[in-house]
């Protein structure tokens, strides 16, 4: 068992609650707060299948993990709150905006790799609950490199958690069921 203190998700779930406020999930009219939630649902449900994870630190990246991606928070008031483990696992999670768009993908798992196994559970569990039926406007060209993305965020990163892999190997077939060749 890999222990995980509620305390320290409602202090991370309340900080993103009110930073991505005026967030939509994409697609819906649902809050963003939906994502965080699906995401540390994963991370908590992978728990109990891995030893020697740091749960508090897995609950909080996925809690956070969209934050200096999607709202105005910075990296040192994130430190400052949450510590530099978070801070340094959340900014491997953030696409650089400044690299051209298909190169941030493998920049960020090149990033990811180099932090601790908590944070690659944390973008297993990211595409895990991201690869749910597509939005109706995405067209085939989206669906199939939003695939391709997730063959590469299994193959660099599976080493992180088995079980968080073999759940995001399971998506990807599944997934395949949206694309129309
Ligand atoms: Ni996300």
């Amino acid at each position: 068992m890999n222990y995980w203190s509620q305390d320290k998700y409602i202090e991370a779930y309340r900080y993103a609650a009110g930073k991505h406020k005026n967030q939509k999930f994409p697609g819906t009219d649902w809050s963003y707060i939906v994502h965080l939630s699906m995401v540390s649902m994963e991370i908590i449900a992978s728990l109990n299948h891995e030893s020697d994870v740091d749960g508090d630190l897995a609950v909080q990246a996925a809690i956070l993990h969209d934050i200096l991606e999607d709202t105005d928070t910075n990296y040192s008031e994130l430190r400052s709150q949450f510590g530099q483990k978070i801070a340094d696992g959340v900014l491997a999670l953030t696409k650089d905006q400044r690299l051209d768009k298909q190169k941030r993908m493998a920049d960020s798992l090149h990033r990811i790799k180099a932090q601790p196994k908590e944070i690659w559970m944390v973008k297993l569990a990211d595409r895990i609950t991201n690869l749910q039926p597509p939005p109706e406007y995405w067209d085939m060209d989206k669906r199939q490199k939003y695939l391709t993305q997730a063959d590469l965020i299994l193959k660099e990163l599976k080493g992180g958690s088995e079980y968080l892999a073999n759940r995001l190997k399971d998506k990807i077939e599944i997934y395949k069921n949206f694309i129309i060749a």
